[in-house]
């Protein structure tokens, strides 16, 4: 079987409304066309997974450059390295909502999950989620997610250089978390190959999404910090429910795939660990990170407080937070905690 790359959509989609689309994200059956909105997606992905053709046959969506002189191009960020055990210790947790910018952070994050979860056919439950269901949602949530670190980096780094005065360290943390936001979507994008209508929608919630972080950054970086770590904690709760479902039995084709290259490289996922499964731990306790690196910066003063992740203490060894999984607080460290008695 020879696996290229995905079929255009264009012959078929352009003839269903807006309605039926929506009604075939939600997967309510209602319509019956022969292929769904992602099909770009299912057939390419499907395809890699029953494949019989060797991977290093396939159609690459994204290869890496090859010039004469460039052996390689690393990351510009190093993944920090996380242990199986460490992994495993994630858990689902929430920060209580106390004041009056908490309150909007979350009531925003539930809004929007709600609207996501109607979009994408999210059902929680025994079965109710496919691979091919959890993957679309993966890809568009991953492509969102980028966004908040980079515009945050971005304005800090603007307000740094017009008010100058230094950033504290804060801008690497922010860049960072869009980088390996970015990655996440780069390993499923090896997976699954979007088709046009995706790919209209992630653009569509980019152009927003963009524009509404950036005004509200400047109006209130604490509260974009606190949402962020709101929006985290789901990202932690839906791909707990993924590997869940996996060792339920309920994600067939995932119990044995294997984690593309691009991932292996990033992570450094040791030989014998490089299933689904296993990606999906590191992606969920990256996620964990952000929730956490987010949280405490939402509980810092934004304008003169160092950024606790990239600073060095005094003492050492007292636990502190750090860019690895050593010293985990799901909910984030307290001012008090991190900068010490004043
Ligand atoms: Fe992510
Ligand atoms: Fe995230």
């Amino acid at each position: 079987m020879n696996c290229t790359r995905t079929l255009s959509t264009s012959n078929i989609l352009p003839k269903q409304s807006a309605a039926q689309v929506l009604k075939v994200l939600n997967g309510s059956g209602a319509v019956t066309f022969s292929r769904p909105a992602f099909v770009g997606l299912q057939q390419q992905w499907a395809a890699r997974q029953f494949s019989t053709t060797k991977p290093s046959n396939w159609k690459e969506f994204f290869p890496a450059k090859d010039t004469p002189a460039i052996r390689e191009t690393p990351p510009a960020w190093p993944h920090p390295v996380y242990t199986e055990e460490q992994m495993k210790q994630v858990e689902i947790a929430h920060r209580e909502a106390k004041s009056m910018s908490d309150k909007v952070a979350v009531a925003f994050v539930r809004t929007l999950r709600f609207g996501l979860d109607l979009a994408s056919g999210y059902r929680h439950g025994n079965g109710k989620m496919t691979e091919r269901r959890y993957m679309i949602r993966n890809i568009f949530l991953e492509s969102v997610a980028g966004v908040p670190g980079i515009v945050a980096g971005m304005l800090r780094h603007l307000h740094s250089m017009r008010k100058m005065k230094r950033d504290n360290g804060w801008m690497e943390s922010l860049l960072e978390e869009s980088y390996n936001e970015r990655m996440h979507l780069l390993t499923f994008l090896k997976m699954a190959e979007p088709g046009w209508f995706m790919r209209l929608m992630v653009l569509g919630a980019q152009g927003v999404f963009f524009n509404a972080f950036f005004l509200a950054y400047i109006v209130s970086p604490r509260t974009c910090h606190r949402f962020v770590g709101y929006l985290e904690e789901e990202a932690v709760l839906t791909y707990t429910r993924e590997i869940e479902d996996i060792d339920a039995g309920r994600l067939p084709m995932w119990e044995k795939m294997q984690a593309p290259d691009i991932a292996i490289k990033y992570w450094n996922m040791p030989e014998g660990k490089r299933t689904m499964r296993d990606l999906l731990l590191y992606i969920r306790a990256d996620e964990s990170k952000h929730r956490e690196v987010n949280h405490t910066l939402g509980n810092l003063d934004q304008n003169n407080d160092p950024n606790p992740y990239v600073s060095k203490y005094k003492d050492e060894s007292q636990p502190h937070p750090g860019k690895d999984l050593k010293h985990q607080k799901p909910t984030g460290w307290d001012r008090e905690e991190v900068i010490g008695k004043l």
